[in-house]
């Protein structure tokens, strides 16, 4: 499907919120999607799995119009992103109409990007104020509220350099809730954390869904994949490789690209539970049977170092 060919009727009601069809992206000549098709229901959570350079977080970038789409079509909540559709010709939105449609989509990122002039409640104020109109007096009200929900009440007048990195990351969680999205993307938003604050920001995301947020996580964290999304997408050169409940992409991948993947995966998990004592995949047991250098050792006790045990700290 190109970007002119004719659109389908959308009906809202009952569709996913996110269905996007066939996108395709390049860079400079290099296809990065290559036809992605990706359907999200309302309150629910995907995690999107690949290697580096898979086009995971290009993918999340289209969604959010940061990134133009070659072909295909993304709808958010019934709304073409990017487009509007005459009679089977696409014309791109104004840059006005797509900052609205992005208003509606919460992303944070392996980097926090918070204001670091700002305190940690102007952080949060900031875009409910200046781009939705919002009265400071409710914006802090409403952020002062999600800064208790993301465990971070006595924070409000800290600096982002006065706080660890999990505390900076749910600060940005915060941010993002402040202006009520339809949809939260994360990417990698505990790649950069030392290993002991990964857990309150899983925690915080967990709690987000079940809340009832649709969210669409790239994450490597296995525990969090299993215990919380509701389907798990392989993604391998620009394609979707695999995709189900994470208890068959995870435990019993199909593919062989989807195997080699969890299995690199696994012996990178290895390595850092030996240096942290934090085990994930290492004791997720994989029904690979091509698989003939990696072991398990069925005696050890099984912590898929999901959110769990972690509940993000009061201060
Ligand atoms: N703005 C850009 N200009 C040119 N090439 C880009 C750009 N953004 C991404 N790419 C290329 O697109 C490919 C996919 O990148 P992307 O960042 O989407 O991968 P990823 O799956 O998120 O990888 P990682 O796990 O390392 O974050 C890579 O080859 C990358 O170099
Ligand atoms: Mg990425």
């Amino acid at each position: 499907m190109t970007t002119t060919a004719s659109t389908p009727a959308y009906d809202k009601s009952g569709e996913p919120l996110v269905r996007a069809v066939n996108v395709t992206k390049a860079f400079h000549g290099n296809q990065v999607l290559k036809g992605i098709d990706l359907s999200v229901n309302r309150g629910q959570v995907v995690v999107l799995l690949g290697p580096s350079g898979s086009g995971k977080t290009t993918f999340l970038r289209c969604i959010n119009q940061l990134e133009t789409i070659d072909g295909g079509r993304i709808w958010v909540d019934g709304d073409l992103m990017g487009y509007v559709d005459k009679g089977g010709t696409l014309h791109r939105l104004t840059d006005k109409a797509i900052a609205a449609q992005r208003r509606d989509i919460g992303m944070c990122f392996q980097r926090f990007n918070l204001f670091p002039h700002k305190t940690v409640l102007q952080n949060v104020m900031e875009a409910p104020t200046q781009v939705k109109g919002v009265s400071k007096d409710q914006a802090r009200s409403r952020g002062l509220e999600l800064l208790e929900r993301v465990g971070l009440k006595d924070k409000p007048a800290a600096y982002p350099a006065q706080l660890s990195g999990g505390q900076q990351q749910r600060v940005a969680i915060a941010r993002a809730l402040a202006m009520d999205p339809k949809l939260m993307l994360f990417d990698e938003p505990t790649s950069a954390l030392d290993p002991e604050l990964v857990g309150e920001v899983l925690a915080v995301m967990k709690e987000l869904a079940q809340s009832g947020m649709t969210m669409i996580v790239v994450t490597h964290e296995m525990g969090f994949a299993r215990e919380v999304a509701d389907e798990v997408v392989f993604m391998d050169g620009g394609v979707v490789v695999e995709q189900g409940p994470p208890d068959e992409v995870i435990v019993n991948p199909k593919q062989q690209r989807t195997k080699n993947f969890l299995r690199r995966m696994r012996q990178e998990e290895e390595q850092l539970a030996a240096a942290t004592g934090h085990l994930a995949l290492a004791d997720i047991p994989l029904d690979d049977t091509t698989d003939d250098d990696v072991t398990v050792d069925p005696t050890r006790a099984i912590d898929d170092g999901g959110p769990d045990g972690a509940v993000p700290p009061t201060s």
